[in-house]
Order: structure tokens, then C-alpha cells, then sequence
């Protein structure tokens, strides 16, 4: 059957494997049979990182570099990395949006002990879905993610679509240290006063990256005239980005690793969340330099700015940079996925109402909530295996809430009431002021998992709940 439940494959691990103490490939070989083991060592580590010249950021990476050692493997490869923490404080490593044994997913506390400086942890699952996805800590990720650890991973399919395939990971830097020292408190109160979900905590970054660099620095992509290429984007910082491409260049072919079906070119801006990725096949229309980069409206834009060039183009490369204008589509979301999980609106076994709101917590001073209350209180999604589940989701406050639930896919089937045509399948669906989403999911994949809101700030201060199974 062509069920998106079955491309998951086995996730559980082998008896007798524990915390990744034991590997995989030593309690059974037949777990591996004749995968291909890919591995790889990543060392979290302190790095001066230029960001571009004479910017330099005191980073925390996973070896050496913003973003981290990019991971490429083959659908249904065995992976397997071996974490070190040179570091002076615990990190982890969370593969954001891989359907992995729970026990793999990196979470401090939950799924494993944080791990610890000098220590290593060795992290093993199977490459089932093929699809674009990140990696980052999961241990004060407001901090540490902020920091710069993160990177890159793409399960390639078995017959690669497209030959030229490229990543970019979005992200916003405080390289200026009175900005950076101003109380992150502050520049959220701030944001919360204004009323504008955009605000936020946003006043303190004066930077944009992308692959940790910014402006000039950016490494321009390399295309020829009539050259298609998949471009995969994630945005791992606390701003929505919203790119806009040259008009009818590009298609929207995957949002967080699932294949969807979209018209071609109705809008040429992509607005990305924190958390998220989207894939777009774009295609160089011209030999001239063209330009994809953040919708010019906000503080920093020109920094976030990916030059495309062609080899037999004669203008020189500081040509004035000119950016398409954008043009949206009237309803946002406007492609489904092509491989829905639910056909019709499912008899749900489980009902959850998640109120997404801004609190003040007695002595501590802002939170952040769901059905006021701040993790560990939050009310869990109790679910047993096979379980349909129904979550609701609102945002009754006045900042955005880009959720993200790990483990699992689930199914976006309406909208403010209003039911999507073709519905879309996603692990990190982002919730605007007064917007309410209703998502459907099935338990398939026992442990403890997070779902919670991808801007970090917001996390580790309560917006977190969890999907416990019985
Ligand atoms: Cu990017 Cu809890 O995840
Ligand atoms: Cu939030």
C-alpha cells in the first residue's frame, strides 16, 4: 500500500538498546542487513565565526562552522554520528523532523542525559523518509541554537529528481554587544506592548545569515540561464523570512519533508517560520544575475540577499542588486501535499485544545503558555498507540507560535473553520494572532515526544507540552 504510515519502516531499536549506549550494529546486525552505514563524527566546539568582514560572532558549532558539517545520506541508509562535546556546557543533538526511535531524538531530560563536556553520545536511526530536514541542540535551545548549533541534513531519494540541489539555512545574529546585553526580557515586552506578532523579540538581532553569512558574503549560487535546481531552505532563527524570487521562477515542491502539489508559480515570495523548511524547484531565467532574498520591508533585509550568477555572464558581481517585487497568493498555504494521511476527516480518539497565549508568572515575570499554564505544568496530549488524534490549535495572544511536534507528521485540515481544499501534511505549522488550526495525527510512534512553539524564547519559557503514550 502507498501509505505514508509505511515509508517510516521499523523505528523501533533492537532489544537491549539503551540511550544509544549500545549501538545498534552490535546488538543486531540484521538491523542493518544490506543498509549502508553512513557515519559521522560531529564536534560541538567554540569558533570565531566571520559572519562577513569585520563581523565576527563568538559562536558555538558543530565542527567548526555555521552551519555545522552538512549530513547528506541515501533514503533507507543506517546513520550513524558520533557526538563529542568539546564544549564547557551540555549539548545534544535533535534531528528536527526525522521519524526516529524515540530514544534518538536527542531531548535532554527526556529521551537522554544531556551530554556532558568531554563526553560523547553516539546517535543511530534509519534514513526512511527521504526529504529535507535540520539538526540542532536540543539543550537551551533558545541559547545554543542561537549560537550556531545547527545544521544541515538531507535524506537524498533513492533516484535523485534533480541534479543541482543546494541549502540554505536562514538565521538572525546580536553581533552588536549593547544590543545583544539589552535584556532579551525588554525587547519582548516591547514587542508584546506594540501588539505586532512580528515584533516580538526581534529587536535585539542586527543581522541576518544565510549559512552563516551575510550580504556580500553570502556565496552566490551558481546557475546557468535555463538551469532548474532544487533549492532547500530552513529557517533556524527566531523571524519568520519572508523571500521573494525574480516573478515565475519558482514552485513550492515540499514544506517539512513532505512532497506537496502546487500550481505553478502563483507567488514568488516564500515565507518561511522559524523551524521550517520548504523546498522550491527554481529555475534561472536569464544570464543576467538575479536575486532571492528577504522581502525588503524590515530592518537588516539587504544582509539576507543569495546571489545567483551564470559563469558566462560579463556583469561584474557588484552590480546593483535589484529584487523582484513580491506578489503572494491571496491564501497563504496554497499548495496540499501529495500524499495526504487521512483521506476524509478522521473519527478522532483523542480531542486536544491547545490555547497558545502570553502570561505572567508570580516572580518570574513573563511566560509563555498552553491552556495557561508553562512546561512541566502544561496539560499532556495522553494518546496510546494507534490512536487518531485531534489537536486544535489557537493563538489567543498577540505573538506568533510556530508549533512543532516531533516524531510524528500530522495533517493541517482547516483554517479559521474554513477546511482546506487539499490538505497538507507538515510537522511545524505556524500560528498567528487569532489564527486557529485543527490538525490531525496518528499515534504510531510510541515514547515521549515534544510539541512545541520553534521560537525558541518561547519554549524555554513554558510553551512546551508533550505526547505521552500509555
Ligand atoms: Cu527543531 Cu524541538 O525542535
Ligand atoms: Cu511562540
Amino acid at each position: 500500500l502507498n501509505s505514508p504510515w509505511n515509508k517510516r519502516g521499523d523505528m523501533t531499536l533492537p532489544e537491549g538498546v539503551k540511550n544509544g549506549e549500545k549501538s545498534i550494529l552490535e546488538v543486531g546486525a540484521q538491523e542493518q542487513g544490506e543498509r549502508n552505514v553512513k557515519t559521522f563524527d560531529l564536534t560541538a566546539q567554540e569558533k570565531e565565526w566571520e559572519i562577513s568582514e569585520g563581523k565576527t560572532v563568538n559562536a558555538w558549532t558543530y565542527n567548526g562552522t555555521v552551519p555545522g558539517e552538512p549530513l547528506r545520506v541515501k533514503e533507507g541508509d543506517f546513520v550513524k554520528v558520533n557526538l563529542k562535546n568539546e564544549l564547557n556546557v551540555p549539548v545534544t543533538i535533535h534531528w528536527h523532523g526525522v521519524l526516529l526511535p524515540n530514544k534518538m531524538d536527542g531531548i535532554p531530560g527526556l529521551t537522554q542525559d544531556a551530554v556532558q563536556p568531554g563526553e560523547s553520545f553516539t546517535y543511530e536511526f534509519i534514513a526512511n523518509d527521504a526529504g529535507t530536514y535540520w539538526y540542532h541542540s536540543h539543550q537551551h535551545s533558545s541559547e545554543q541554537v542561537d549560537k550556531g548549533l545547527y545544521g544541515s541534513l538531507v535524506i537524498e531519494e533513492k533516484e535523485k529528481e534533480y541534479e543541482k540541489d543546494e541549502f540554505f539555512i536562514l538565521d538572525e545574529w546580536a553581533v552588536d554587544q549593547d544590543k545583544r546585553d539589552m535584556s532579551n526580557m525588554g525587547g519582548m515586552m516591547q514587542g508584546a506592548m506594540s501588539g505586532d506578532g512580528e515584533a516580538d523579540t526581534k529587536q535585539m538581532y542586527d543581522t541576518f545569515t544565510v549559512n552563516g553569512k551575510a550580504g556580500s558574503a553570502i556565496e552566490p549560487l551558481k546557475m546557468e540561464a535555463g538551469e532548474t535546481a532544487r533549492l532547500r531552505f530552513v529557517n533556524a532563527g527566531y523571524q519568520a523570512h519572508k523571500l521573494v524570487f525574480p516573478e515565475g521562477s519558482m514552485r513550492v515542491i515540499a514544506n517539512d519533508a513532505e512532497k506537496v502539489v502546487s500550481e505553478k508559480n502563483t507567488s514568488n515570495v516564500l515565507e518561511i517560520a522559524p523551524g521550517e523548511r520548504i523546498d522550491v524547484e527554481f529555475t534561472k531565467q536569464t544570464k543576467e544575475t538575479a536575486f532571492i532574498g528577504q522581502e525588503q520591508s524590515i530592518e537588516n533585509a539587504e544582509d539576507m540577499m543569495i546571489p545567483v550568477v551564470s559563469e558566462n555572464n560579463d556583469q561584474a558581481a557588484d552590480q546593483e542588486v535589484v529584487l523582484a517585487s513580491g506578489k503572494e497568493t491571496a491564501k497563504g498555504i496554497s499548495y496540499g501535499s501529495e500524499k495526504p494521511l487521512f483521506e476524509d476527516t478522521p473519527d478522532p480518539d483523542v480531542n486536544y485544545d491547545m490555547d497558545l497565549s502570553m502570561g505572567m508568572n508570580m516572580g518570574e515575570g513573563m511566560s509563555f503558555q498552553i491552556n495557561d499554564k508553562t512546561f512541566p505544568e502544561t496539560p499532556p496530549i495522553q494518546v496510546k498507540e494507534g490512536d487518531i488524534v485531534k489537536v486544535t490549535l489557537r493563538n489567543t495572544g498577540r505573538m506568533n507560535h510556530p508549533m512543532h511536534l516531533h516524531g510524528h507528521r500530522f495533517q493541517v485540515n482547516s483554517k479559521n473553520g474554513e477546511e482546506f481544499e487539499n490538505p497538507i501534511v507538515k510537522d511545524l505549522i505556524h500560528v498567528k494572532p487569532g489564527e486557529e488550526y485543527v490538525i490531525y495525527f496518528k499515534a504510531d510512534n510510541a515514547g515521549e515526544w515534544l510539541f512545541h512553539c520553534h521560537d525558541n524564547n518561547h519554549a524555554d519559557m513554558g510553551m512546551v507540552t508533550i505526547v505521552d503514550y500509555e
